[in-house]
């Protein structure tokens, strides 16, 4: 046993992101699906060890498309390919599988719409990079690129040139700011991506490293050499005063660097599995490091969905020489997310900047996005819009989505108060846990008036922050929000009316679960994605399928409060019964059943017995009559879409959300 000599200081967020976690798992489910061989095209992410077991499993890495056989699967890489290697892979009959990170493809889309706009391209990043290769190939002949200050301060652009920038996704966030500072004073009318090029995974892995760095002696990075956002990372800890190593794997580890080091940095690129790191903290423990603290600064909870034919479960038969994958759907999806995730951000940072109480509310409201939730909302918007075949107006609809988003947190958070519920996507509910805050701190007045105030003011908020995304639409689109808003919040009015007054009316709460929920959840996001497209006629048959299909996800919501489990749903169980909530399931048993109805009017004299009325309500069968209802729901919604005229496989796809939402269990 070696004497302790020194400890560990492990950067969280580290290794693996979501892009990289997709890249892996698109070639193993494409080897699982079509057998070895599958090809390709550059390694896969930038790490060895990553690259030599997929090798082991029969993936062949290669430089080019032109090195696939004809025919042969041929995954494009997680950083990206230019035009030219798609339409080249196309041409050569290649059955392509799109490994290509949402994010980076984000920069793709930006790259086209300033081609488009004929503005000139400065790309910032690394000429010799792989991601930089494909996204200069989008507008090659209006692109510049730009490495660092130097060539920025050398760099002429044609007189009269309008131009914009856009950034590789793994720089370092200070470098980068850096030149577009001289880019900016250089050429005042420069326009930037509407939301930050790096991503979300290389921003906190540098923040991560920078918050060790100054209490390190070495920091160490495991990554590989040709990992640019690894690199980065070593470098960001160096210009935060440490020393600083990149190390490929745990047999580079040399124990003469430990000399003299007491605490010991540890971080790992964007690239790299835990398994890595895994093998230096158990050899460093082997060298008297055994003592290791986590510094966490942020939590992420970002995954991006497979492509769709890999998420099948057999083998589709591609289309000849067809490039599949590289959904459209989770590509707009996850810029949805990276719109969110960049305006709570820069809205933190800015109240932070005030005061620290100030950005308490805006926390609040980035707590209650960041625990995760299905982000229904965003995906019926974005799939309005693809059904309707969708193509010019990506910025819009993704803003819109982002918005909805925003716009359902603002209802949760108000929701909660009145329902006096104290748990939300598995974590406490604004207004409980600033409640509980007072009381800890001892504060004056009343912990709970206090908690409700801080959850008012963040659901305030969410909603103008929704506003302000939404704030870019016009027309029927915006015709289509305002009534959305407004219906939510009327609906809301008659569910608390309806649990005060007691009456157990089943066409009225059908009603308020439509108005409630039902409306701003799926008919008026696939109405807004369909009114962006600039396609009213499917605003009948959305209308149709989305009230149905609304209706049945909140008749499932309110099975789930009855008979659910709490800890998948992330909100209490049975707490309907217990703010006596006329969901139609109470209205139903009432009407039908006479033990039910008595204590419903027992209820109306102040004598509300919720375990009672649990078991009542189970022995009234109604629950069998909800089930039904529903099954008729969305019997009802699929026929709405049998003549409309939808794009590509949307009909199938938008059936198979409707049973998703009807019939999940959380
Ligand atoms: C809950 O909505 C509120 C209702 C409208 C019933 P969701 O069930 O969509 O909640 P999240 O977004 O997944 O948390
Ligand atoms: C609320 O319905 C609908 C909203 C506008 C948020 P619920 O009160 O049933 O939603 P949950 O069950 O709390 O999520
Ligand atoms: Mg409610
Ligand atoms: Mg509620
Ligand atoms: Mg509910």
């Amino acid at each position: 046993m070696p004497s302790a000599v020194g400890r560990v200081l492990l950067a969280e967020p580290r290794g693996s992101c979501a892009g990289v976690h997709r890249a892996i798992e698109i070639v193993e489910r494409a080897l699982e699906i079509h057998g070895a061989p599958v090809y390709v095209r550059k390694q896969i992410v930038h790490n060895e060890y990553v690259v030599s077991r997929l090798e082991q499993r029969g993936a062949r890495f290669v430089d080019s498309e032109n090195d696939v056989p004809n025919g042969a699967v041929c995954i494009f890489s997680a950083h990206g390919v230019s035009p030219q290697v798609r339409s080249n892979a196309a041409e050569r009959g290649l059955h392509v599988i799109d490994a290509t990170c949402p994010l980076v493809a984000k920069v793709h889309h930006e790259a086209r719409r300033y081609a488009r706009d004929k503005q000139t391209l400065i790309l910032i990043g690394h000429a010799d990079h792989e991601e930089i290769e494909g996204t200069f190939g989008e507008a090659p002949d209006r692109t510049v690129i730009v490495q660092d200050v130097d060539e920025a301060r050398r760099l002429e652009l044609p007189p009269g040139a309008s131009a914009a920038y856009l950034t590789q996704t793994t720089l370092s966030v200070d470098d980068t700011a850096e030149i577009v500072a001289v880019l900016q004073e250089r050429f005042p009318g420069l326009t930037g991506p509407g939301s930050e090029d790096i991503c979300y995974a290389s921003q906190n892995r540098q923040n991560a490293v920078k918050a060790i760095a100054g209490r390190s002696d070495l920091v160490l990075v495991v990554g590989s050499a040709n990992s640019s956002n690894s690199v980065r990372m070593v470098e960001v800890a160096q210009a935060a005063g440490a020393a600083a190593r990149l190390l490929p794997d745990v047999e580079h580890l040399d124990p003469a660097w430990l000399a003299g080091v007491r605490t010991l940095g540890l971080s790992a690129g964007a690239s790299v599995p835990e398994v890595l790191v895994e093998q230096v903290v158990e050899r460093l423990a082997t060298l008297g490091f055994g003592d290791v603290e986590t510094e966490v600064t942020a939590k992420e909870n970002v995954v991006f969905k497979l492509p769709a034919e890999l998420d099948r479960p057999t083998p589709q038969a591609p289309a000849a020489g067809g490039v599949v994958g590289g959904d459209a759907c989770d590509e707009l999806l996850a810029r949805v997310s990276v719109t969110i995730e960049d305006l709570l951000k820069a809205e933190t940072a800015r109240w932070a900047a005030v005061d620290a109480r100030v950005a308490v509310p805006v926390e609040a409201v980035a707590e209650i996005v960041r625990a995760g939730g299905k982000r229904l909302r965003p995906a019926f918007c974005v799939s309005g819009y693809l059904s309707a075949g969708g193509t010019a107006d990506e910025e819009t609809v993704v803003a819109a989505a982002a918005a909805l988003e925003l716009l359902h947190v603002f209802a949760l958070i108000h929701d909660d108060i009145m329902d006096n519920s104290d748990t939300r996507r598995g974590t406490p509910t604004v207004h409980a846990k600033h409640a509980a805050l007072h009381a800890e701190r001892g504060w004056a007045g009343e912990h709970r008036r206090f908690g409700e105030g801080i959850g008012i003011l963040a659901g305030d908020l969410a909603l103008s922050y929704a506003n302000r995304l939404a704030s870019g639409l016009t027309g029927p689109a915006l015709q289509i929000w305002n009534d959305l808003v407004t219906e939510v919040i009327i609906g809301q009015q008659l569910d608390i009316a309806l649990a005060a007054e007691l009456t157990p009316d089943p066409a009225l709460s059908r009603w308020v679960a439509v108005c409630k929920s039902g409306r701003y959840t799926i008919h008026r996001p696939l109405a807004l994605g369909a009114a962006i497209a600039g396609r009213p006629e499917l605003q009948v048959p959305f209308e149709e399928y989305g009230v149905a299909a609304g209706e049945a996800f909140q008749l499932r919501d309110d099975l789930l409060d009855a008979f659910g489990d709490g800890v998948a749903t992330g909100k209490p169980a049975g707490l309907d019964l217990v703010e006596h909530k006329m969901t139609l399931l109470l209205a139903l048993a009432a009407t039908k059943d006479d033990r039910v109805a008595r204590l419903v009017a027992d209820g109306r004299n102040g004598g509300w017995d919720p375990a009672e009325l649990q078991g009542a309500l189970l022995a009234s069968g109604v629950r069998q009559e909800v089930e039904e209802q529903i099954d008729q729901l969305v019997a009802t919604a699929c026929a709405a879409l049998d003549d409309a005229p939808l794009a590509g496989d949307w009909h199938k796809r938008l059936v198979k959300m409707a049973e998703q939402v009807a019939y999940r269990d959380r």
